[in-house]
């Protein structure tokens, strides 16, 4: 199977908060440090990942966040615009039409349309850019937490079947060839090493159906590292703790931490059948810690 770093498009899908911005930003830092040119995709305009790089403000125009890692922030309206230009060739029309109020109630109507405006764009960076554009070996989306990344190919589905004939539907007939080509796509599901966040992930993985299969590998975020060593027995620190009740109890509590957070990551894995990475709990989220982050899933 295809490396990781050598696909071409990256989906990093998960529940808000686990860390899929920060995992996405990980991999693009390692894939650059691997010698490939990336680009990291945010949608719907949160601009989280410059802020990870310790910059601000969002922009549809590629911006450089570290040597070989761009970012790229694109709303439906700004990849609406594009499609105008490069499919329908009718821009000012387009523009007419489109961007004014009723632009996002439009888009807002059809359902899977904003999805798929946005994912258009990105397989346009992959396989067909414009002499302007630059050329990415690797694009990582940071996917919308609603649902999962999936349900983009979801979108694109049904938005092809409504559509039938044109070129709405030749696009979305073409993202759902790249985002089904395991060689060129792959989609990590990110989660926690608490038992909560892998019911979630597991419920998740349970509702995709055959979908499931597209899944690439499971991210288990901010890993904690064993807290006391394996040995002595941690009964015999205990015992050596005596003394101190309340470092006793402390120590206690990040061990029980420690197992709980091992025993759902390893429910997970039997569960999942999938590759599990784990990334650790980092300190501070630098580019060094990235690439600490990013180091881990290379091998996937
Ligand atoms: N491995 C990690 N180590 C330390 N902090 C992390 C790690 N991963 C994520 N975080 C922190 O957790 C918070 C949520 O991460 P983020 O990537 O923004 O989540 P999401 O994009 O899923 O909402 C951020 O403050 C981020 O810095
Ligand atoms: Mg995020």
């Amino acid at each position: 199977m295809t490396r990781l770093f050598d696909r071409r498009l990256i989906v990093v899908t998960g529940k808000g908060g686990v860390g899929r911005t920060t995992t996405a930003c990980a991999i693009a830092v390692a894939a650059a440090q691997a010698g490939k040119r990336v680009c990291i995709a945010e949608l719907a305009g949160l601009a989280r990942v410059p802020e990870v790089f310790g910059k601000q403000g969002r922009s549809y125009a590629p911006r450089e966040m570290a040597p070989g890692v761009d970012t790229i922030s694109l709303s439906a309206l700004d990849c609406m615009d594009d499609f105008g230009t490069r499919r329908l060739k009718v821009q000012a029309l387009v523009r007419l039409v489109f961007h004014n109020r009723l632009t996002g109630a439009f888009l807002d109507a059809v359902p899977g349309l904003p999805d798929m405006q946005q994912l258009g764009k990105i397989r346009h960076l992959i396989e067909e850019p414009a002499p302007h554009d630059p050329s990415y070996d690797l694009i990582v989306l940071d996917a919308p937490a609603t649902g999962h990344g999936l349900t983009l190919l979801d979108a694109a589905r049904s938005l092809g079947e409504m559509t039938r004939v044109g070129p709405f539907y030749e696009e979305t007939q073409l993202i759902v060839q790249l985002l089904t080509d395991a060689e060129r796509t792959a989609i990590l599901l990110v989660t926690l090493g608490e038992e909560l966040p892998v019911n979630e992930s597991l419920d998740l993985v349970e509702g995709l159906g055959e979908d499931r299969a597209r899944l690439t590998a499971v991210i288990a975020n901010q890993v904690r590292r064993r807290p006391l060593p394996p040995a002595p027995p941690w009964s015999e620190v205990r015992d050596w703790l005596r003394d101190q009740p309340e470092l006793s109890d402390l120590a206690d509590h990040a061990h029980q931490t420690w197992m709980a957070q091992e025993r759902a990551l390893s429910r997970l894995a039997t569960a999942v059948d999938l590759p599990v990475a784990r990334l650790p709990r980092l300190e501070r989220v630098d580019l060094d810690g990235l690439a600490v982050l990013g180091a881990e899933v290379e091998g996937l």
